[in-house]
């Protein structure tokens, strides 16, 4: 029996953060959501009027910038320079400019980094991009997760709604959601792609439970243990 790194990585509002607290819960393991990461970067550059290019001014702002995962009430929370940014983090502002923030090498360079250093002895499950392929790519679990667009645009829809956003229309979503997927396919370092030892799940058609189950036969087959 042993902790595993767990790797979850897919398209934009495919339920990977879901899936992924799910099983850091059933596991007893850490949960980190590397794309709060990426987006926190970019809420400090919007919030300080920076543009999202490489130089003196993105050096310094990442110098800046400490993030930190704690646990509230069961929950994991971002902090950005020991503050909670929250709701922010999804804001329309963020969401329309953080892939080109995350495809800035010296972004992906410094998070990676301290991505890393979130590896612990005692298990880790990490979601999003590159996670299986340039991150972890030992992780002992891969998952590489799609759903269908609508079915993506209606879950994050119904995310923003509950999070008081009524800003967009579904159109705007699935919009926002093919956007990010190209941009994060396409960029030249550590793009969006599928590890060649990836599992996938398909989880359209499925609810919050079976893809736990699915994913948690994966995991105790590959010598996790529930505790
Ligand atoms: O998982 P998310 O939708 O919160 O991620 C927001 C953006 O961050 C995503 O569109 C691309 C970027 N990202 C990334 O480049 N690499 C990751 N490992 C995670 C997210």
């Amino acid at each position: 029996m042993k902790a595993l790194t767990i790797a979850v990585d897919g398209y934009a509002s495919c339920g990977k953060s879901t899936l992924s607290k799910d099983l850091a819960s059933a596991l007893g393991y850490r949960y980190i959501d590397s794309g709060a990461m990426y987006r926190a970067v970019t809420w400090y550059l919007l919030q300080h009027r920076l543009e999202a290019e490489e130089g003196e001014n993105l050096q310094r702002a990442l110098s800046d910038i400490a993030i930190d995962f704690v646990t509230q009430s069961g929950e994991t929370v971002l902090l950005l320079n020991g503050k909670e940014p929250g709701l922010a983090l999804r804001s329309k502002e963020v969401n329309s400019m953080v892939s080109p923030v995350s495809a800035l090498h010296s972004v992906r360079q410094t998070m990676v980094q301290r991505q890393r250093e979130f590896a612990t002895q005692a298990g880790l499950t990490m979601d999003g991009r590159d996670i299986g392929t340039y991150v972890f790519p030992n992780a002992e679990l891969k998952i590489f997760m799609q759903s269908r667009p609508e079915v993506r645009a209606a879950r994050r829809l119904a995310e923003l709604q509950n999070a008081g956003d009524t800003k967009w229309t579904v159109e705007e979503v699935l919009v926002n959601l093919r956007e990010r997927d190209e941009m994060d396919s396409n960029r030249d370092f550590a793009p969006l792609r599928r590890a060649h030892d990836a599992i996938d799940l398909d989880n359209s058609d499925m609810n919050r439970e079976e893809q736990l189950a699915w994913a948690m036969d994966l995991a105790i087959a590959r010598g996790a243990q529930q505790p």
